[in-house]
């Protein structure tokens, strides 16, 4: 086990925190155990619409498919408390990154601009609920969650 100074918390939103943000907490979290690092993940929506839900069905299904537990995760909002608790906030889209900025949030990140995808937002699966858009949205954030893990590993973020 790699012993980490100074652990990070980070945290990942989406607009509901149902479908993409809980992905993104799911896999750094397995990814910090693999590494061996003792740094936190959580996931919250800018929108209270689901608070308390468990992530969509789909979501559950393409994180197990790929060992991935995400079933006991509950959807929240972002809340003041957030903006001191985390020291990187991960929006998954451009639209949810500007209301992160528009509540006062500083050390905002966009997934997409990691893993090669030049600035791409995450695509809501919610509105196109097939699997097989759940598995693209999936390897997606895989990508960028693991390349953005690597660049505050390094030290370049
Ligand atoms: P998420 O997807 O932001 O990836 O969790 C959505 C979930 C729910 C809604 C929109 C997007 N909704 O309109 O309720």
């Amino acid at each position: 086990m790699k012993s980490q100074a100074t652990p990070k918390h980070i945290l990942f939103v989406c607009l509901g925190n149902i479908c993409r943000s809980p992905l993104a907490e799911g896999i750094a979290r397995v990814h910090f155990e693999k590494k061996g690092l003792a740094w936190r993940a959580d996931s919250a929506g800018t929108s209270g619409w689901h608070e308390g839900e468990p992530p969509c069905e789909n979501s559950i299904k393409v994180a197990k498919a790929h060992g991935v537990p995400i079933a006991h995760q509950r959807a929240r909002p972002v809340c003041e408390a957030d903006k001191s608790a985390f020291d990187y906030i991960v929006a998954l889209d451009r639209k949810n990154l500007a209301e992160l900025k528009a509540q006062g949030f500083s050390n905002i990140h966009l997934l997409g601009d990691f893993g090669g995808f030049g600035g791409e937002d995450v695509p809501d699966p919610y509105y196109f609920p097939d699997f097989e858009g759940f598995e693209k949205v999936y390897s997606m954030i895989e990508t960028c969650v693991h390349d953005f893990i690597e660049k505050v590993e390094n030290g370049s973020l």
